[in-house]
């Protein structure tokens, strides 16, 4: 039963997100996808939301470009965490959606991470450590993806070796 749901408002979107995917996969979160638009499909959105909730999804994460709308709907539509991808491709380079994604009135928050594919990648991240505070498989994926990073990042250089 997936616990992450991610939607995107385009099939053009899908690409930048794979990074998201792999993420989820590595910490073992069960996700599902769909192309649903805020803007053209507005019906089927609600509808996606009840359905997600029903059978489970836990958390929702929405990807859109230009005046991404679908991050803020999804928080419209549900309690449950949303974090926005604002996407890169129209002619503000992104600027347009991290705007519509960030700017989230009061009252119906939206988690927006970064633009374009480091942003895919963390809102997976985020949502592995947002879940693990209730599941402590994931927490300790997270736990060790954390040690693997800084045992990668470390570098010492020693001028009289
Ligand atoms: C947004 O408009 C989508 O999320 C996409 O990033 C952008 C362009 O969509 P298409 O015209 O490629 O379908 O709603």
């Amino acid at each position: 039963m997936p616990s992450v749901a991610v939607v995107c408002g385009s099939r053009s979107d899908l690409s930048t997100l794979k990074g998201c995917f792999d993420v989820l996969d590595s910490y073992g979160i069960g996700w599902e996808a769909s192309v649903i638009s805020a803007h053209r499909q507005a019906d089927a959105l609600h509808a996606y939301v009840a359905e997600a909730e029903a059978s489970g999804v836990l958390l929702f994460i929405g990807a859109a470009g230009l005046a991404a709308h679908l991050p803020g709907v999804l928080a419209s539509l549900t309690a449950r965490p949303v974090i926005g991808i604002p996407l890169d491709g129209g002619a503000l380079g992104g600027a347009d959606a991290l705007y519509s994604v960030v700017q989230m009135p009061p009252g119906v928050p939206v988690a927006s991470v970064a633009i374009g594919s480091a942003g895919a990648k963390n809102a997976a991240h985020l949502a592995a450590r947002i879940l693990a505070l209730s599941d402590d498989a994931v927490a300790e994926r997270v736990a060790s993806f954390r040690e693997e990073q800084a045992a990668k990042a470390e570098l010492r250089i020693d001028p009289r070796a």
